[in-house]
């Protein structure tokens, strides 16, 4: 049975023991950034640049972490987002992971790229799951998944838009990551693959996995072709807002995949508050990217956001701990939460005031 270190109090300790702990190779794939890491670096500074302005004696008898979300009811505003290959840090994969979201009532996101089939993560599930899609080159086949995903029951679609590429990935390309025998993509088995580029006729982006890549017409297809709100992943940029809305999305997610695609992009806290005012309340607004602490949570919600979904932090407590660790994990940063909610006096997370925080020079 896997121990969890009785000095692993916060996320940042998972990390450090995850460092201590896990192949090199695998270390580098997870932790690394693309390019200089600028942009990953940013995401948590944006963090630390923000104070809280707490308020005094505030009647907090009937203070709650509770949010609603597509009109279900969230005990936090905390969700784990999507992340390839689970298995990578722990035997059973995903199925660990859904089992301690199941065991905390927390929402997961399952990736396309998970290790686990789709049904056999939705069966062992009793919370709400959502399904990240990266659509594929052929429209035949992001259909397949699609029904998929609704007919085991996922309740929304999260298309990840920031990728339609890999990010130049100098930490991972440094350590030779490259996917151990047995771990694999099991929901793509049998789809067709991206074109290869012949290096012979031109550019190897454009003429490659670009060239299968979406555009707003597609999303536009696909949010007429299922029942499920569709969610856009990867969003920085305010003018893309009304491209969105208009193509039937149900929901952003601003995001930078961690830093992880495109390096020297804005840092996800920075550009909430003009994406959250562009979106005016029309459908949710979510962020991911460098959530460590349960007053980033009140800092994000304070800016515009509905909630947040973790990326990393989940494989580090996966890696140390396992079902337990991510357990424990979720509920550190719950407890975080709701302590600094408790302490600036925030009762509700519906409408956090926006001078609850306020941004350094
Ligand atoms: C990711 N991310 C990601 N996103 C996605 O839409 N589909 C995916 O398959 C993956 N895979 C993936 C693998 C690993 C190892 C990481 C670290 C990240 C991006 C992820 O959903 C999220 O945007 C960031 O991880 C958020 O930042 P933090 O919480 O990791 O700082």
């Amino acid at each position: 049975m896997t121990t969890i270190p009785a000095d692993c109090v916060s996320l940042f300790d998972y990390e450090r023991y995850f460092h201590e702990r896990v192949d090199p190779a695998i270390r580098a794939y997870i932790a690394g950034a693309a390019a200089d890491g600028i942009t990953q670096h940013e995401n948590r500074r944006a963090f630390d640049r923000v104070r809280i302005m707490p308020r005094a004696l505030v009647d907090l008898s009937t203070a709650t972490a509770s949010t609603t979300l597509f009109g279900e009811t969230l005990d936090y505003p905390i969700l784990i987002g999507p992340t390839a290959w689970h298995k990578l840090v722990c035997e059973p994969g995903e199925m660990a992971t859904a089992q301690a979201a199941s065991l905390t009532r927390t929402w997961m996101t399952v990736s396309t790229q998970a290790s686990v089939s789709l049904e056999a993560i939705a069966q062992a599930s009793s919370a709400p799951l959502w399904f990240q899609l990266y659509m594929q080159p052929q429209w035949d086949d992001t259909l397949t998944l699609v029904r998929r995903a609704e007919q085991a029951g996922y309740r929304a679609l999260v298309v990840t838009v920031d990728a339609p590429i890999n990010g130049i990935r100098n930490v991972e390309q440094r350590a030779g990551f490259r996917l151990p025998p047995g771990i694999e993509s099991v929901n793509l088995r049998g789809l067709a693959r991206a074109p290869v580029a012949d290096s012979r006729a031109g550019s190897p982006v454009f003429k490659g996995m670009l060239a299968g890549a979406p555009t707003w017409s597609d999303i536009e297809r696909l949010a007429r072709a299922t029942t499920l709100p569709v969610v856009l992943k990867g969003i920085l940029n305010p003018a893309d807002v009304a491209p969105a809305l208009a193509a039937g999305t149900a929901g952003l997610i601003v995001s930078n995949h961690g830093g992880r695609t495109l390096d020297t992009v804005p840092a996800t806290l920075d550009v909430l508050p003009d994406i959250a005012a562009a979106v005016n309340a029309r459908v949710p607004v979510l962020l991911d990217g460098a959530v460590r602490r349960g007053t980033d949570v009140l800092k994000a919600l304070a800016l515009g956001a509905q909630a947040v979904l973790l990326g990393q932090p989940v494989l580090h407590a996966l890696a140390v701990g396992g079902v337990a660790g991510v357990a424990h994990m979720l509920t550190i940063l719950q407890t975080e939460l709701e302590a600094a909610m408790a302490l600036a006096g925030v009762s509700k997370l519906e409408q956090v005031p926006r001078e609850t925080v306020r941004l350094l020079p």
